[in-house]
């Protein structure tokens, strides 16, 4: 590809499915610095639109938002014709494992029918560079850690079934129409926020993740966490997983668009630190950056846990040039700086100066 076409593609916008969200809002922050246009589709199921507000505040450009749904294919086709759209990111779904064991035909229609929609409208526009919000959960309880890309995967739950599924319909995707360029990024924990604290991740109710209830036990919205067991086959007896800076992350993206854009083909590649950290670790990293005490308990395992879990991220550094940058320090810093300043999230949406 030509340098001339890579530039001209450079300036077509970035469609961010799903960008109002956690990471997304992160991500489109990222591309809007790095110069990229975008224009985000959300249909705020799981967002607020003053995640973009604020973001644009950061920015200083803009970060327009079409509030609808991926599965709706006239508003795709008439989205596709109006706008200059050169490639997707993908990160629109559903992410509560308990919720999709519980209502597992929701996941299946939003993450896996709904990227069928969106897939075959882009097809249809010429759109052909996407790059998938993927999860380490596709690849279910480890046999050996560090994961690499290779290990089996077999999730060992719905919503890890929908995101495995998806995988497989790109690749063959990729291999049926070798124009389609194709980035899969397996997420390990994402976690942190923003450093000017005007965004982050607000869990709507009461908070799955192990860090946003941590930092709302901080900030005194909750009494105390809940540690899932404490005789996991792990040093100090807690889970172990590989946390990554959302900003970290959000620069994995800009990563796999430059690839997207030059390479046509699939690509899986996972974004973790490749360094394992226990909930104990975490607790205690909280408690220094936020000042705050984090009172807990050990209590049951929850269903469906796995004992430890870190990538091996060298195939994003040979592919991508990516690595993580950021540790669990600046994860907790951060992270409490946007609780400890929108105690509510984005409820209540002023936003603080
Ligand atoms: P999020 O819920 O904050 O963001 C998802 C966004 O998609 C939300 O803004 C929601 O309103 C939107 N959305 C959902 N269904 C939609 C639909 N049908 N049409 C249009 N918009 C829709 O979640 P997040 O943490 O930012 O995750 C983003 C992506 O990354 C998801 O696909 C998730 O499965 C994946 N992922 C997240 C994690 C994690 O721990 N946060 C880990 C691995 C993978
Ligand atoms: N944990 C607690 N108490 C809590 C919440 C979590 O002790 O209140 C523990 C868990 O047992 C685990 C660790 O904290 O050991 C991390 O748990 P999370 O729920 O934050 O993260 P998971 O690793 O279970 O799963 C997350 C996402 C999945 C995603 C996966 C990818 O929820 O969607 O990371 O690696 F697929």
């Amino acid at each position: 590809m030509g340098d001339g076409r890579q530039a001209a593609q450079a300036r077509a916008t970035v469609l961010v499915t799903g960008g109002a969200g956690y990471i997304g809002s992160h991500t489109v922050l990222a591309l809007l610095q790095a110069g990229w246009p975008v224009l985000v589709l959300d249909n705020l199921c799981n967002a607020s639109a003053e995640s973009l507000r604020r973001v644009e505040r950061i920015a200083g450009r803009p970060a327009p938002l079409v509030v609808g749904d991926i599965r709706d294919e006239a508003l795709l086709d008439d989205l596709l014709a109006r706008h200059q759209i050169g490639s997707v990111l993908h990160f629109a779904g559903l992410k509560a494992v308990g919720e999709s064991v519980a209502r597992p035909l929701d996941y299946y229609a939003n993450n896996v029918a709904g990227t069928g929609v969106l897939l075959r409208c882009l097809g249809r526009a010429g759109v052909r560079r996407f790059v998938f919000s993927s999860s380490a959960t596709v690849y279910g309880d480890p046999e050996t850690v560090p994961l690499h890309e290779e290990a089996r995967t077999g999730p060992t739950n719905p919503y890890g079934r929908s995101k495995w599924m998806v995988e497989m319909m790109l690749e063959d995707l990729a291999a049926a129409e070798p124009d389609w360029a194709v980035g899969i990024l397996r997420y390990f924990n994402p976690v942190g926020a923003h450093e000017s604290g005007l965004i982050g991740e607000d869990p709507a109710g009461i908070p799955n993740n192990l860090m946003p209830f941590v930092a709302q036990v901080a900030v005194g919205r909750r009494e105390h966490l809940g540690v899932f067991g404490g005789d996991w086959p792990t040093a100090d007896g807690t889970g172990v997983r590989d946390y990554i800076h959302v900003v970290d992350l959000a620069r994995g993206h800009l990563a796999a668009l430059e690839r997207v854009h030059a390479h046509a083909g699939a690509f899986t590649v996972n974004l973790g630190t490749g360094k394992g950290f226990s909930v104990l670790e975490m607790v205690h990293a909280f408690e220094r950056a936020s000042g705050r005490p984090v009172p807990y308990r050990v209590v049951e395992r929850r269903a469906g846990d796995i004992a430890e879990c870190w990538a091996d991220p060298r195939r994003a550094l040979e592919l991508l040039g990516w690595r993580a940058e950021l540790g669990i320090e600046r994860m907790c810093e951060d992270a409490w700086r946007w609780q400890s300043r929108n105690p509510d999230g984005y409820r209540g949406a002023t936003a603080p100066g």
